[in-house]
């Protein structure tokens, strides 16, 4: 905890003086390393005896308190209070002639050629639906949980070993999307062994299996597909759409960027057309996601790299805030930003100017010939589509609309235009993020706990300034892992306040507070502004707004341990008198 006594002494200065910002953007309150992380008892790693790794897929379970893992080879299923107590495991490696064939294809010098789980999703109220690369063999299989976690029964299901060409990806550092709705499962995967091949796919359930348009660029162009969700359009199921999240090659010319960060979309009753896309999208559209910083000088230095997306539900379902963590690895200039797009927004794009371009040597414009009706990208028998039934339905002029117009010309930007956090110059970038609403004395706060490439988690809240500046504190960052590696899922659950975080390396659970950690004295706790924390009479305790209101002094806005800890000992234990005394 090096940087601590000094930060609270710069802490002290700038909240009792005065003097403006925070200009230490990035430095946190207090940094644990995983040593001391383990020692305030709040953190909790997963120890697993087998020989694994690469632990990527987490699915939270809050109706049997389950927190379901995938690794290499390995299916767990934990409690999620105490990840440690009583995991049941299965074990599914790769099938020998399998392992064998995908050695003698010449892979297996990186590990390719285990069993790499990269899809858990619950199927119904008992069972889970799980697929792996299966040594370049993708395979699927069902699991039986039963109905109560008190069963203990986490079974893989005799003779459910199915396929998993199009829900599973071949190559294990490729990465892949799915979600399972209604016994219909979409993914974002490549669908060949040689890994070109990539597509949104939806398989299972009643309607026929469909996909994006095949070695056709302007629908996709090499996406590296990150999350998907339902997110209803309008009160009517019909118009319900699958909204995904992903990066691909710039399609807009050569001048631009490298790499573009997207939101996409489809139906969810989309057949396929008739003549033409048949088993194909008709209502596939995507639209380009910005953010951006404008330095002072005017220029816009863009943040393309789309790393990861978290839904922060409201309460209008049709509405839930997106926040994107993105990265860019230019040769002069690195850094992350989080930037937060409302659906409004998105919808608005989507409803603008399809992207259109003449031929090669043609700019992108946006298309002012004659739309077709229905508006490409509607679903039928929704809202705006009352008398369709099907997509199959579509008129030809429509679906040759589609196929040529999948991209919208406008792109989407963030809330206020501008990113919510942004860190430059710092020798990590962010990979993942979760957000939690939490309900503080002087009102409610977003905290951020983003995770980084060197296997920490920040923890951090934005607060407005005066004039629309936003002020960012760090309040923590904790070394999350016995061996660093990159974060590559977070998953929050507020109501059991807990992180759970995993990597190639290892998985650990952690408190989403610390609060002690902050000090001894009332101003120590006054002057870490978490809202999670306030002094409670004797010492930095976990606030609760449902607690009596006088009996806890905490100030999220300004931190001014004058106010607050008046009859306490207003100066922080860590500093001597000469600030505000
Ligand atoms: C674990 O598995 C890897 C990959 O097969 C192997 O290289 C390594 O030796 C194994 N480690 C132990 C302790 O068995
Ligand atoms: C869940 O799905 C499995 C596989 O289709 C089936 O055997 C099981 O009965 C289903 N359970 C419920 C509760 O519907
Ligand atoms: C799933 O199907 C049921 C019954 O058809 C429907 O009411 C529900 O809205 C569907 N859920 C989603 C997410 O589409």
């Amino acid at each position: 905890m090096v940087p601590w006594a000094t930060l609270l002494l710069l802490g002290l200065l700038f909240s009792c003086c005065c003097l403006g910002h925070s200009s230490l953007t990035g430095a946190p309150r207090v940094y644990l390393t995983y040593k001391e992380l383990l020692e305030t008892r709040t953190a909790r790693p997963f120890s697993f005896n087998f020989n694994t790794s690469d632990y990527r897929i987490l699915l939270v379970d809050q109706d049997q308190e389950r927190l379901y893992l995938g690794a290499r080879d390995f299916l767990v299923a934990l409690d999620l209070h105490n990840i440690n107590k009583e995991p049941l495991i299965i074990h599914w490696p790769a099938l020998p002639n399998q392992e064998n064939e995908c050695r003698l294809a010449g892979k297996g010098q990186r590990g390719e050629c285990f069993n790499y789980i990269r899809l858990m999703e619950p199927l119904n109220r008992t069972h889970l639906y799980a697929c792996g690369t299966g040594a370049y063999h993708p395979v699927c299989i069902l699991i039986n949980r039963g109905w109560r976690s008190e069963e203990y029964l986490f079974r893989m299901v005799p003779h459910s070993l199915e396929p998993g060409k199009g829900k599973c990806p071949y190559d294990p550092r490729q990465p892949s999307m799915a979600v399972l709705i209604n016994n219909t499962l979409y993914a974002g995967v490549h669908v060949d062994f040689m890994g070109t091949d990539a597509a949104l796919f939806r398989t299972m359930g009643p309607r026929p299996a469909i996909r994006t348009e095949q070695h056709d660029s302007r629908w996709l162009y090499d996406p590296v597909f990150l999350q998907a969700h339902v997110i209803p359009d309008s009160s009517d199921h019909n118009d319900d759409k699958l909204y995904f999240f992903f990066r691909e090659k710039a399609l807009e010319g050569a001048v631009g960027p490298a790499v573009l960060a997207r939101v996409g979309r489809v139906c969810l009753n989309d057949d396929g057309g008739q003549r033409s896309l048949l088993n194909k999208w008709t209502t596939f559209l995507k639209a380009r996601l910005v953010c951006s910083v404008i330095g002072e000088d005017g220029v816009e230095t863009f943040f393309d790299e789309l790393r990861d997306v978290f839904l922060l539900p409201t309460q209008d379902e049709k509405h839930p805030l997106l926040y994107g963590v993105f990265s860019t690895l230019g040769s002069v200039f690195r850094g992350s930003a989080v930037c937060v797009y409302s659906m409004a927004d998105i919808r608005t794009v989507f409803n603008g100017p399809f992207a259109h371009k003449e031929g090669h040597n043609y700019q992108w414009g946006p298309y002012t010939g004659r739309v077709p009706y229905p508006r490409p990208g509607a679903c039928p028998g929704g809202t705006f589509t009352p008398g369709l039934r099907s997509t199959r339905e579509f008129s030809d002029e429509l679906v040759t609309f589609v196929r040529a117009h999948p991209l919208m010309f406008h792109a989407v930007y963030p809330l206020q235009r501008r990113p919510l956090l942004v860190r430059t110059n710092v020798p990590y970038s962010f990979t993942t993020l979760a957000v939690d609403l939490v309900d503080a004395v002087d009102g409610r706060y977003e905290v951020l706990f983003l995770g980084t490439d060197q296997g920490t988690v920040q923890k951090v809240i934005v607060l407005p300034k005066e004039q629309g500046i936003l002020e960012e504190l760090t309040l923590e960052e904790v070394e999350v892992f016995r061996v660093p590696a990159p974060v590559k899922t977070l998953w929050i659950s507020s109501k059991r306040q807990q992180l759970y975080v995993s990597s190639d390396m290892g998985v650990s659970q952690l408190s989403l507070h610390r609060c002690r950690e902050y000090g001894e004295a009332c101003a120590d706790c006054c002057l870490a502004r978490d809202p999670y924390c306030a002094w409670d009479g004797q010492r930095c305790a976990r606030y609760s707004h449902t607690a009596k209101r006088r009996s806890r002094r905490q100030d999220i806005k300004h931190g001014d341990p004058l106010r607050q800890c008046r009859g306490f000992n207003a100066k922080a234990t860590t500093v001597g008198s000469q600030t505000c005394a």
